[in-house]
């Protein structure tokens, strides 16, 4: 059974009942239209957690003006299906007033590593993703949050988050899942026409072959750089928004390979855009 949780105060209440009993809880932050993405974090959350609370919130703060917040897909019985069928104890789904009330003044800001690729293209975005996260454990309370590594660079600041402001919650980072073709799930693939979609895994190619390059042995960032470009000017409909070679921790552009480099990505199919990134290790980790 899964209870549904819609009350800030009810939240905390059954987390603090069962922290007193010892039970570990894990979390799985969302903002619904669930996949097997999350379907996997779930999983891996009921693999080292005695109860799962999915949350299930589309958070307004983390949008920029023009993006998708308002068409943001909420299939919400689909998502609470998929949760009963999962077995997670508590999806909690608060309301807009309810994690913003009125009179809500307190935010989190994250420096440098907000400020490039996914937060050069959407100012603000990740001070949003920092606040409700923030928010989201100090109500939900958890021992540990699953994040999945698509969104990477998501999970090296909510890393950094918590260590930053002490919050004392375990962060498990999960691989991403793809389709057969080499697409990264996610909830915005669904917006992708029939002809967007065949072009879609264009994104992963060219990650790949980023990685072919570093494994040949070409070690120039922008070498590297070139070589995924490449890939995705070969299709005509995608256009890049980046593409880059970086340091897995810090995220800072790597100008040369010697250790590891994550590949990061994110491309324009008209409206749509896709995120995706591939972790390369030269140090046999
Ligand atoms: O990754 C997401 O779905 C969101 O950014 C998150 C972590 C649920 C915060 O709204």
């Amino acid at each position: 059974m899964t209870r549904v949780i819609r009350s800030v105060r009810t939240m905390t209440a059954w987390s603090l009942a069962l922290h007193r009993e010892g039970v570990v809880i894990g979390v799985v932050p969302t903002m619904g239209a669930l996949h097997d993405g999350h379907r996997s974090l779930i999983r891996r959350a009921r693999l080292s957690c005695d109860a799962v609370v999915v949350s299930l919130f589309v958070n307004p703060s983390q949008f920029g003006p023009g993006e998708d917040f308002s068409r943001y897909p909420r299939p919400t019985r689909a998502d609470a299906a998929l949760c009963r069928e999962e077995g997670v104890d508590v999806l909690f789904m608060p309301s807009r007033e309810a994690v913003y009330p009125q009179g809500f003044q307190t935010t989190v800001t994250v420096r440098e590593l907000a400020r490039r690729w996914e937060g050069a293209k959407r100012p603000g975005h990740f001070d949003g993703v920092a606040t409700v996260v923030t928010k989201l454990f100090g109500l939900v309370r958890p021992h540990v949050a699953f994040f999945g590594q698509k969104d990477f660079q998501q999970s090296v600041l909510v890393r950094r988050l918590v260590e930053d402001l002490n919050l004392g919650v375990r962060i498990v980072v999960c691989p991403t899942v793809r389709e057969r073709d080499g697409l990264a799930l996610s909830s915005r693939n669904r917006y992708l026409t029939p002809v967007q979609r065949r072009s879609a895994p264009v994104l992963h190619e060219a990650l790949q072959a980023g990685r072919t390059a570093i494994l040949r042995g070409i070690r120039f960032g922008s070498q590297i750089g070139r070589a995924m470009r490449g890939v995705i000017e070969t299709d005509p409909k995608v256009t890049v928004d980046y593409l880059a070679v970086c340091d897995p921790d810090t995220l800072e552009p790597l100008p040369r390979v010697t250790k590891s480099a994550m590949l990061l990505g994110a491309v324009r199919l008209g409206r749509v855009r896709l995120i995706d990134n591939l972790l390369v290790r030269l140090d046999g980790r």
